[in-house]
């Protein structure tokens, strides 16, 4: 009965709009092949080598609470040889990380890189730097290091334990990473990760790595942590995941650390064209988790036809947007708001009522169903 309810409710609002020829209805778009796009360089820098990115389908899918049945609104593809991040490891090298426990450190670092393209180049690929730290830090080695995975297995095993030196600076290790990755204005459509290994947190009293790491965040860079517990039952060191971007704190003992740590450099390669906005769980935090679908506010007034028409060639792909669950809905109507010029909160929907029966847009010919909710 409820059910029923809400799909008239769709069907008057939407046969309202197919009325008016001259709506003021607006328009977003949703290409669902949009996300990760080649990392773009500044166009004074050799702008012949842009080009159209396929992300590809992924085989590597992290958990969703909120996956939609009918797969509209998706996750992040995450195809890791299609990674261009740039990424900077700091890696505690004191006393307290224990020859065994750098070990792991460099077995682990070294798994997620051979599966990386790497290269010292700005292209479509990783560049990767390593940064070690006991009182003190210092660059091991720079982005211009490293032109394939291979290069990088010498150095990150070359990496040893400075047995004189048990404090735990933190806040220098970072500092280092910030200033290898510069500004994210220095290329803009290169997101940068750092991925913090510590034996110890608060350790020696030096300053605080906390207000860096919240500037760090403010910066969009995602800081990666990964707490080296000693023993099982001392977490001391698991308040760093404090320092992390939210939702990628870590610890050596976790058996899916290396598919946790894919996944979060996925969710950082995961981001939209310039001027499309990213559908995300939250439109107001924005820490949320990020989705696979790129949206695009069109403040053209336009009846539903020519709107839907217009929207496919925005992009290759796109297609009216779908509020299959409240979550979507709440999403775009914030979107909207933000967005609209005159404040006008009403915009076209890719519901429509054919071949008897209603359906969702899609990017390709299926049929799907809309799924009901209240509102
Ligand atoms: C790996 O990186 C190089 C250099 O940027 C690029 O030419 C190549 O296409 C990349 N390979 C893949 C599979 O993306
Ligand atoms: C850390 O290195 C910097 C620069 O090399 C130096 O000025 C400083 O004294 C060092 N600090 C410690 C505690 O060794
Ligand atoms: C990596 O390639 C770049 C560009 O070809 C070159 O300048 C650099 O010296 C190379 N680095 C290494 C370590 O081979
Ligand atoms: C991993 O270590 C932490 C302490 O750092 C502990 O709290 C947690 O229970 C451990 N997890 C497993 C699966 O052993
Ligand atoms: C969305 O994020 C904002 C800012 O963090 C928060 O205040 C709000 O409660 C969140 N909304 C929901 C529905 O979780
Ligand atoms: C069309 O899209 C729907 C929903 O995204 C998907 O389930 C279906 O497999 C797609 N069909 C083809 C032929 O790609």
């Amino acid at each position: 009965m409820t059910a029923f309810k809400n799909i008239l409710i769709f069907a008057i609002f939407l046969v309202a709009l197919n009325k008016k020829v001259t709506s003021q209805g607006t328009t977003y778009i949703v290409p669902e092949d949009t996300t990760t796009p080649p990392p773009l360089q500044p166009s004074t820098v050799q702008p012949s080598t842009v080009q159209p990115s396929t992300v590809q389908p992924s085989s590597a899918q992290p958990p969703s609470p909120s996956a939609n049945p009918l797969g509209l609104d998706r996750e992040c593809a995450c195809t890791i040889e299609k990674i261009w991040l740039d990424i900077v490891a700091v890696i505690d090298t004191s006393k307290s990380i224990t020859q065994e426990g750098l070990a792991q450190v460099q077995a682990n670092l070294d798994t997620i890189v051979h599966r990386l393209n790497i290269s010292s180049t700005i292209g479509y690929n990783s560049r990767i730097s390593i940064v070690s730290f006991a009182s003190n830090s210092t660059t091991v080695a720079g982005f211009n290091a490293f032109n394939s995975s291979d290069d990088f297995d010498a150095t990150i095993f070359g990496i040893s334990v400075n047995a004189a030196d048990d404090k735990v600076n933190i806040l220098s290790g970072l500092q280092t990473a910030n200033s290898i990755l510069g500004s994210s204005s220095d290329f803009p459509n290169r997101r940068r990760v750092v991925i913090l290994y510590t034996s110890a947190y608060d350790n020696g009293g030096f300053k605080s790595p906390i207000p860096l790491s919240q500037q760090m965040r403010e910066d969009n860079v995602k800081l990666i942590t990964v707490a080296f517990a000693q023993s099982m039952g001392s977490s001391d060191v698991d308040a760093v995941s404090e320092l992390a971007w939210p939702g990628f704190a870590f610890t050596n003992n976790q058996t899916d650390l290396i598919d946790q740590m894919y996944n979060a450099l996925c969710q950082a390669n995961c981001f939209c064209p310039p001027n499309w906005r990213q559908f995300t769980s939250n439109y107001t935090n924005k820490y949320a988790h990020g989705y696979g679908n790129c949206l695009y506010y069109s403040s053209i007034p336009a009846g539903w036809t020519p709107a839907s028409f217009s929207c496919r060639n925005e992009a290759p792909g796109a297609y009216l947007g779908t509020e299959t669950t409240p979550m979507k809905s709440a999403f775009n109507l914030a979107y909207t708001k933000d967005v609209s010029v005159n404040k006008q909160y009403s915009y076209h929907i890719g519901l429509e009522f054919k071949n008897g029966q209603y359906s969702w847009q899609t990017n390709n010919a299926s049929v799907v169903l809309p799924v009901c909710f209240c509102f």
